[in-house]
Parts: C-alpha cells; sequence; structure tokens
C-alpha cells in the first residue's frame, strides 16, 4: 500500500522523526512510503500552489497519510502549521478526507501529548480515519524493545487499513457564532500605575473582534501601553531547529532579524504581557507559532518570569481545553502567572467589555501584589523532564540550560539532600519494625498535621 508522509521537522531528512520513519520503511518494504518534507519546504510551498497540489494529489491517492513530526514547544512547528492551515485556506480538505491517517513523533516527551490532540483533532476535521498516535522519545529508536514497540505499531496501522477499519471521531466540530463586536470609547478606566503593558498580536485587518477586542483593552488601560503586531516584527522565519542556541543561547538568526532585539528589550522588560489571537483551525495561528518557535533560543531555561500574562482570543476557545493547556503550561514553565484567558464567545457586548474591563484591573492589581499562581502538574511535572533530560545528557547540547539550572536551583534533585537522606534512610528501617509500624500508622493522621499547628496558631485567632 502507498503511505504519504508528511514531514513536519524544517530539518527535512536530517530529522530524528525521519529515522523513526526510515526504520518502519525498511521494516515493510512490501510497502511504499513518499515521504514529503513539508516543514522545510514551506516558503516554496507557500510561494508555488502546484508544489502544493502535487502533495495533495500524492495524498488523494494514498491509503494512508503519516503525520510525523517533531514537537515544537509543546505543539508543532510553526511550519508544519503553515502547512496544515494551507490545506483549508487551498480548498484541498476534500483530498484528506476517508484516507487513513496516524500520528508518529519524536521529542523529550514534553507535552507531547497536546501535540497529539492537536494532529488527531486536524485528522478529524479533514475527515480522516485516525488509525493512532505514537510518541517516540527521540532516543527509543535505539533500544530493541522500543524498535519493537514501533514495529508493532506500524503492523497495527497497516492491518487496520487493509481490514477497512472505522475509527470513531474523537473530536467534535467546531462551532463557532461571535457576537460582531465593535469598540466604543470606554467610559471606566484602570491606571497601569507605573507597570509597563505590552500587547502582541498576529490581527489580521479582516479580525475585526480581535481587533476591537486589542482597541478596548488599550483604551481601557491609562498609562504605559504598546501594541506590536508580530507581522510588523522583523521575523526573517522560523526556528530552523539548528541548536546552535545550545551552548549560549545565540540564534542562528542573531544580527539578520529584530526578533531577539524584541524579545529581549521589550517582552523581558515588561510587568503586563497580553497574547492576542485569532483560532486558526484549533490552535493559535502558525505566525504565533513561529513566536514561539524563535523564543527557543532561551532554550529550556524560563526567560520571561514574575510577569503577568493574559490571552485575548477570538475563537471557540471553550471548545478546546488542549489549546488551553498548551498556553497555561507554557505560561507556568516561565514562571509567571497567568492572569486570564477571554474570548469572544460571550453572549452580547457589554459583557465582554466587563470581562476586559474587569480583565484589565486584574493584570494590574496581581501585577503590584506581585501573584503569581501556584505551581501545579504543568509546571511541576514539566520541569522534571527538562531537569532529568538536561542533566542525564542533553547538556552537551544544552550547556547555557545547564549552567541557567545549577544558577537558578532547578536541579533540585531530592537525592542531593545528604541529611534528609540519612534521616529518610533510618525512618525507613524504624517505620518498618512491626510494632513500630502499627503504632505510627495509628497517629499518623495527626502527625502528619503537626508541622501545621505552629503556623496556624501565628496565623491569628479564630473568632
Ligand atoms: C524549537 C524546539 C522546540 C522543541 N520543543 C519541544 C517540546 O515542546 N517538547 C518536547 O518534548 N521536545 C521538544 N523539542 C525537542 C524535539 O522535539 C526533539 O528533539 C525531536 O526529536 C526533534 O526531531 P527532528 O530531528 O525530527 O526535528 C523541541 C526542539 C526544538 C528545536
Amino acid at each position: 500500500m502507498k503511505i504519504v508522509v508528511l514531514n513536519g521537522s524544517p530539518k527535512g531528512p536530517v530529522s530524528v522523526t525521519m529515522q523513526y520513519v526510515n526504520y518502519i520503511a525498511r521494516k515493510f518494504p512490501e510497502h511504499e512510503f513518499k515521504i514529503f518534507h513539508v516543514a522545510q519546504k514551506i516558503h516554496g510551498l507557500e510561494k508555488d500552489p502546484e508544489r502544493f497540489m502535487e502533495i495533495v494529489e500524492e495524498v488523494r491517492s494514498a491509503e494512508g497519510v503519516l503525520w510525523a513530526f517533531p514537537l515544537y514547544i509543546l505543539l508543532v512547528s510553526s511550519q508544519y502549521k503553515r502547512f496544515i492551515e494551507l490545506i483549508s485556506e487551498r480548498g484541498a480538505s476534500e483530498a484528506f478526507r476517508g484516507r487513513y491517517a496516524a500520528a508518529l513523533s519524536t521529542s523529550i516527551n514534553f507535552y507531547d501529548t497536546t501535540a497529539h490532540a492537536y494532529i488527531h483533532g486536524i485528522c478529524d476535521d479533514l475527515g480522516m480515519k485516525f488509525l493512532g498516535s505514537y510518541s517516540a522519545h527521540m532516543q527509543d529508536l535505539l533500544k530493541p524493545d522500543e524498535r519493537m514497540r514501533l514495529e508493532l505499531f506500524a503492523q497495527e496501522l497497516f492491518a487496520g487499513i487493509k481490514e477497512k477499519a472505522n475509527p470513531p471521531r474523537l473530536y467534535q466540530t467546531l462551532n463557532y457564532n461571535p457576537i460582531p463586536y465593535r469598540a466604543s470609547a470606554p467610559r471606566r478606566h484602570v491606571s497601569t500605575n507605573g507597570k509597563r503593558v505590552v500587547i502582541l498580536s498576529d490581527a489580521q485587518p479582516h479580525q475585526t473582534n480581535l481587533l476591537n477586542m486589542i482597541q478596548r483593552l488599550k483604551s481601557i488601560l491609562k498609562g504605559n501601553v504598546e501594541v506590536f503586531n508580530l507581522h510588523d516584527l522583523d521575523i526573517r522565519g522560523g526556528c530552523l531547529g539548528c541548536l546552535r542556541c545550545g551552548s549560549d543561547n545565540r540564534c542562528v538568526y542573531t544580527g539578520k532579524d529584530g526578533f531577539i532585539d524584541f524579545y529581549n528589550s521589550t517582552l523581558k522588560k515588561a510587568d503586563v504581557i497580553v497574547f492576542a489571537g485569532a483560532i486558526v483551525d484549533r490552535q493559535l495561528s502558525w505566525k504565533w507559532r513561529q513566536f514561539f518557535d524563535r523564543s527557543f533560543f532561551n532554550c529550556h531555561t524560563p526567560s520571561l518570569i514574575g510577569k503577568q500574562f493574559a490571552f485575548l482570543i477570538s475563537g471557540p476557545l471553550s471548545r478546546l481545553p488542549e489549546m488551553r493547556l498548551v498556553y497555561e503550561a507554557w505560561v507556568e514553565i516561565q514562571q509567571s502567572n497567568l492572569a486570564a484567558f477571554l474570548s469572544d464567545e460571550t453572549e452580547n457586548t457589554s459583557d465582554l467589555e466587563n470581562s476586559l474591563y474587569s480583565l484589565a484591573g486584574r493584570l494590574i492589581r496581581q501585577c503590584e501584589a506581585g501573584y503569581i499562581r501556584p505551581r501545579t502538574f504543568l509546571s511541576v511535572g514539566g520541569m522534571k523532564v527538562f531537569r532529568d533530560d538536561i542533566w542525564a545528557g542533553l547538556r552537551i547540547i544544552f550547556r547555557a540550560d545547564h549552567k541557567a539550572y545549577k544558577r537558578m536551583g532547578i536541579y533540585d534533585f531530592p537525592q542531593k539532600k545528604i541529611g534528609k537522606r540519612i534521616l529518610m534512610s533510618l525512618a525507613w528501617l524504624i517505620t518498618g519494625l512491626p510494632g513500630i509500624r502499627r503504632r505510627f500508622q495509628d497517629v499518623m493522621k495527626k502527625q502528619m498535621l503537626k508541622p501545621y499547628e505552629k503556623i496556624l496558631q501565628n496565623a491569628g485567632r479564630v473568632s
């Protein structure tokens, strides 16, 4: 059978992900694999619709499509996102309808699930028959058990196609009928109290709801508020995945465009940052994704620490929990605060305007109070993935991260606390003795609360 592989790595054939595809192709020589490096060739595909349509025709005549991609900032690369957007922009969706699909990614398993959810949702929207996802750690292919697992996945994919499986749709169609919003001059204002506010968007002239939401928020805030559009910034291209930044955070684009300067001199110096965008398919646009990918020159080290963030969204945000998760996690990883998401899904103009007013107030209040939400699994778990992988081997490439992690105390391995380790070993032995263990279990609940007693006493009297 013919399988079309859509490669999402900007590195084209010199990609880790492609080695997994090559492995499958060698193991199953009876099938034909046609690989298209769509992320690497995105500029050509944008400029030359015929070349784009040649790939679409290959999809039409294939039995299956394999979406093969690396994880880029909790999702797919901006170049891949652009390719996906082109499918509907150029009216090519119908060539994908009814085709079997599967997704294969490589990564360090940091939010691989959000990327897979996105691709699965796209396949459902395109009317494809989605047969499964495979998320490999980038080094899995080096291990015999993992190679076997990959073969089984491929086998199952071919079996599904052969038996004409009919998998159910997992992600529902997105219905989105927003109120047309026209911003008027606000009567109530919020002073920025000297805080520096930056609103960054990718708004296009036809996205009037988004433009008007930005306009309204800007006019509510009285003080230092700057608005930038990603389309106007000097950004020469997407992240190439070259990893040159790994050693000293110096991006290959340094001196070639204005992105790094904008990031360092505008965003890093802001107190409040509002990201504004319209949903294109199931995510922010490729332009926004380019922003996130290019921010990778900071590698795995938080670079926008202690800020207030908000997301102003035009689109069906409430129906896209996976999309919200991407940005909740991203902000938390930055050690910053996500004040709110706000979309134009409200019932009427006055609700939206009230929400914009509340948002402005909350952003400035929380900024002044220095409030950062407590960490959740999103960053507690996420940072452990980074910490362990950088420590275990990636520090050879990501030298800058290694130095920063030491400096910032991100290497918080419990194993390092020798005193605690000795204490725990002793406690382990003692509480393992049957008599003591029983008594320990009896008092355990109360003992667990002991450390809190003093804190509560000092907190004041209960009236
Ligand atoms: C810009 C950039 C962003 C990345 N973001 C993530 C991420 O969010 N999660 C993850 O697990 N790995 C991430 N990675 C690691 C890659 O997904 C991983 O190295 C992958 O195997 C690269 O595949 P490729 O060689 O096919 O491009 C990122 C790498 C780059 C260069």
